[in-house]
This record gives structure tokens, sequence and C-alpha cells, in this order.
């Protein structure tokens, strides 16, 4: 969990490549369904040009055919889901349980600074700054060496939005797994990448113990 620019879709990464596990970024797909001209994608692309979230009933229902593929059968993290109570309230139905949340945290002065850097690689989703985590090479991707974009989301007046949107509907989600018992961690998203990526592999080594 965290606000927009907090680092979410960069540790995910890591951690996932540490723990042998599918990155599920609801983003990501929602990003794939734009790209592919799908109906879903159609209905999305307006939705997320203006940062406000897209319906629960869909998102449940994108998770629950991509929990289906095999790769999932020993578990998976998600990346900017849930973002709402009802997203919450649906995984407990659909018996998607939750073994540990992690939440980065960060000011929105720094948001500002994280997204207008920021360049992705979209077939992969691979994300980079222009000052923060630079490309090998300038504005190509190191595995591909495919041009990076910036997103069409991530001008500074929809920042602003998603970050509204983010108060609004996702941060009450903080109570409600602090409250639901499950391993809560709130850690520093303003330190490095490296530091990030350390502290949360750290943590989650004590969380299997
Ligand atoms: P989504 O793609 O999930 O965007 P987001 O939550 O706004 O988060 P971001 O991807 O912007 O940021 P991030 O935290 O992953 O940061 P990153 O690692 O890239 O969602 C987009 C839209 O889709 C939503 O607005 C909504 O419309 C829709 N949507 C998605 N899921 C939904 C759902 N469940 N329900 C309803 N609607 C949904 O890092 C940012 C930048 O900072 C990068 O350039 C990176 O290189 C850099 N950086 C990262 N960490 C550091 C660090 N420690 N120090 C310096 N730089 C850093």
């Amino acid at each position: 969990m965290g606000p927009p620019g907090a680092g979410k879709g960069t540790q995910a990464q890591f951690i996932c490549r540490e723990h042998n596990i599918p990155q599920i970024s609801t983003g990501d797909m929602l990003r794939n369904a734009i790209a592919e001209g799908t109906t879903l994608g159609l209905r999305a692309k307006a939705i997320m040009e203006r940062g406000e979230l897209v319906s629960d009933d869909v998102i449940l229902e994108l998770v629950r055919e991509r929990l289906r593929q095999p790769d999932c059968v020993a578990g998976c993290l998600f990346d900017g889901f849930p973002r709402t109570v009802g997203q919450a309230d649906g995984m407990r139905e659909l018996d998607i349980s939750v073994d540990v949340v992690v939440e980065l945290q960060i000011s929105d002065s720094l948001i500002i600074r994280r997204i207008s850097g920021r360049r992705v690689h979209e077939a992969s989703g691979r994300v980079y700054h222009i000052e923060f985590n630079p490309p090998k090479v300038d504005n190509v991707d190191d595995v591909t060496w495919q041009p990076l974009v910036q997103r069409h989301d991530d001008s500074e007046t929809v920042v602003r939005a998603r970050v509204e949107v983010y108060r609004e509907q996702t941060a009450p989600l903080i109570e409600y797994y602090k409250r639901s018992g499950v391993k809560y961690y709130e850690i520093d998203g303003e330190a490095t990448v490296n530091e990030i990526r350390q502290n949360i592999s750290d943590l989650l080594k004590t969380a299997d113990t």
C-alpha cells in the first residue's frame, strides 16, 4: 500500500523476484487492457486519466480471473490492490487471505517529484526515475533496449487528484488491516530504493518465522 509514487511498483518487482511469486498490479492490468483496446480498457481509460478509481466489481473480476492462472498457486503479491474497503471485503468473499501488508509512507511534496521524473517500459511495467533510479542508457529500457515513456496519468493535476482519492478511499484500509490482525509493516518510503528493498526483505524474513 501507499500513495502514488510511494514506490510500490519498484519494490514489488524486488519482492517478487526474491520470493518467486507473481506481481499482480491492477494498474498494469488496466494499462494492458487499454493498450489492447478491449472494452474494459476503453472504459477504464477515461477514469484513469481523471485519476479516479475503476469500479470495485470490475477490479475484483480482473483479480479473480488472474488468480485462476497456475503461477498464483504458491501465492502472489498485490500491487495497488485492494484500494477500497469494498475491494478488501470482496477479497474475503473470494477466500483470498492476506498474510502481510506493507505500507510505504511518503510526503505529498515528494510524490510530485517522484512522479514527474518517472519513466516506464510499457510492455513489462519496469519503472525508472530520471534522477533517482535512471536506466543505464537515457530513456531506454535496461533489458529490451526499447524506449521508455511517461504515463498518461502522470501530469501534476492528475497526480494531485490521485493523491486525494488515495486519502479518501484507500487510506481507510490502513485501519482496516491493522485491526484485522494481519502482519502490518509501515516502511519509510523516503529512504533510497536499496534501503527500502533491504528493510522489506528483512521484515519479510521475520514474517516467515
Ligand atoms: P497504479 O498504476 O496502481 O498507480 P498508483 O497507485 O497511483 O501508483 P504509482 O504506480 O503511480 O506509484 P508506485 O507507488 O508504484 O511508485 P513507483 O514504484 O512507480 O494505478 C493507476 C490507476 O489505475 C489508478 O489511478 C486507478 O485509476 C486505476 N487502478 C489501479 N488499481 C486499481 C484498483 N485496485 N481499484 C480501482 N482503480 C485502480 O515509483 C514512482 C517513481 O519514483 C519511479 O520513477 C521510481 O523510479 C521512483 N522511486 C521509487 N522508489 C524510490 C525511492 N525510494 N527513492 C527515489 N525514487 C524512487
